[in-house]
């Protein structure tokens, strides 16, 4: 008989009840350090007071008014993207996927605009994630989002990770309007685009006129040490997809774009009830004050060169175990020998939670806020987790 709950995810016999920073405490009373963050989410950890501070305030003063009416939080949060970023507008959601459809339909509307309505497909590449709507499986075109799902929406062109030459042509074509890419893929494993890649994608979109998407719904929000990952190669989007990291838990995504790729968003043309909501929006312009707060970023950098030394250290260590690391930042993936799905579950056994990934590689996503004694911990949690497989002989 069908569970309660659409078995659509195969879960881990683990139910947890309360979360303190970088710990999450499971029914039976077992604290399990957290390097998973919800996927990427809990950019503070679980509890952050400044988070429980805005949302009870919140809560006490207004729930929702509905987008007919101005909403003064959506307003601050709006400002405080545009003030960071390069972006003149933002669109509020309450996931990456909706935001990841929003920028498909507003490279559609762009072109529409400006007369070559024709312009309509976009390019992305293998190993791409942006969500599970018909629009983004369409958009990722890998065959495990997209069987059964058919038929799958027109207009991408997907290309293989890495082919200059093969990206080039597909650019060249006349209707080619959008390129769209995570500066760090995180679901197939943690794949960084080269800074190189990124400059040479903003390049090829400027010669074409192309707009350039960049989803950092996973590496966004000060994960890879910079607010947004693209910084790093001192490039600028069109269009940037934001969610996960910026509601510290409390379900919001956004969309940020320039004045120009914007121009046919207007009234009527695209909405959401929950989108902007006060409550998120209250949490996510407390995300954004400490994440830009004054050396925060800093300590970012200086805890993922201390992890990913601790975590190069494992993998020598452990060397039947685990293959490489590799990342960006607080993002990292540690490609395993082992299935990485037992690793994972090794890590559960010894009260460690990581994610796993694409390409057999297990997720290490720490809070941004977590302490070095909270690193130093969860990667001997993780070691034990990989001498425990040794010993049992995990097959290869
Ligand atoms: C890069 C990327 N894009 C899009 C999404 C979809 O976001 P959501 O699950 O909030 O709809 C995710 C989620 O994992 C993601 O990592």
């Amino acid at each position: 008989m069908i569970s309660p709950v659409l078995p659509s995810y195969a879960r881990a016999p683990l139910s947890f009840v309360k979360g303190e920073g970088s710990w999450m405490i499971e029914a039976d009373g077992r604290r399990f350090l957290d390097f998973g963050s919800g996927i990427a989410v809990m950019a503070l950890g679980h509890g952050h007071p400044a988070l429980v501070d805005a949302l009870k305030a919140q809560a006490d003063k207004l729930w929702h008014t509905s987008n007919l009416y101005t909403v003064p939080e959506q307003v601050a949060l709006a400002e405080r993207l545009v003030e960071h970023t390069f972006a003149d507008t933002v669109f509020f959601c309450n996931s990456g996927t909706e935001a990841a459809e929003l920028a498909i339909k507003m490279a559609r509307k762009y072109w529409h605009e400006s007369g070559q309505p024709e312009r309509s497909t976009i390019l992305t590449f293998d190993g791409a994630f942006h969500g599970r709507s018909m629009a983004a499986i369409s958009a990722a075109g890998s065959e495990k989002l997209t069987k059964g799902f058919g038929p799958l929406l027109e207009g991408f062109e997907h290309l293989p990770f890495g082919d200059h030459d093969a990206l080039r042509a597909a650019a060249a074509q006349p209707h080619v309007g959008a390129i769209m890419v995570e500066p760090v893929q995180g679901e197939s494993g943690i794949r960084p685009l080269p800074d190189q890649c990124l400059k040479g994608l903003r390049d090829l979109c400027d010669e074409h006129g192309l707009l350039l998407i960049l989803d950092e719904i996973q590496c966004g929000m000060g994960r890879t040490g910079r607010l947004f990952a693209h910084e790093w190669a001192g490039i600028a989007p069109d269009i940037m997809l934001v969610a996960k990291g910026i509601g510290g838990g409390y379900p919001l995504g956004a969309l940020l774009a320039t004045e120009g790729a914007a121009k046919g968003m207007t009234a009527g043309t695209h909405g959401s009830t929950y989108g902007g909501n006060p409550l998120g929006c209250a949490v996510g312009a407390a995300v954004m004050d400490e994440v830009t707060r004054e050396g925060f970023l800093d300590e970012v950098n200086r805890k993922a060169g201390l992890l990913r030394q601790k975590l190069e250290g494992l993998v020598a260590a452990h060397p039947e175990v685990f293959d490489e690391v590799r990342g960006a930042g607080l993002m990292i993936g540690v490609k395993c020998k082992v299935t990485n799905t037992d690793m994972v579950q090794a890590g559960y056994e010894a009260e460690v939670l990581t994610v796993p990934g694409g390409d057999n590689v297990i997720r290490v996503l720490p809070a941004l806020t977590i302490s070095e004694d909270e690193i130093a911990e969860g990667v001997a949690r993780l070691d034990a987790a990989a001498s425990a497989l040794e010993r049992q002989g995990a097959p290869a």
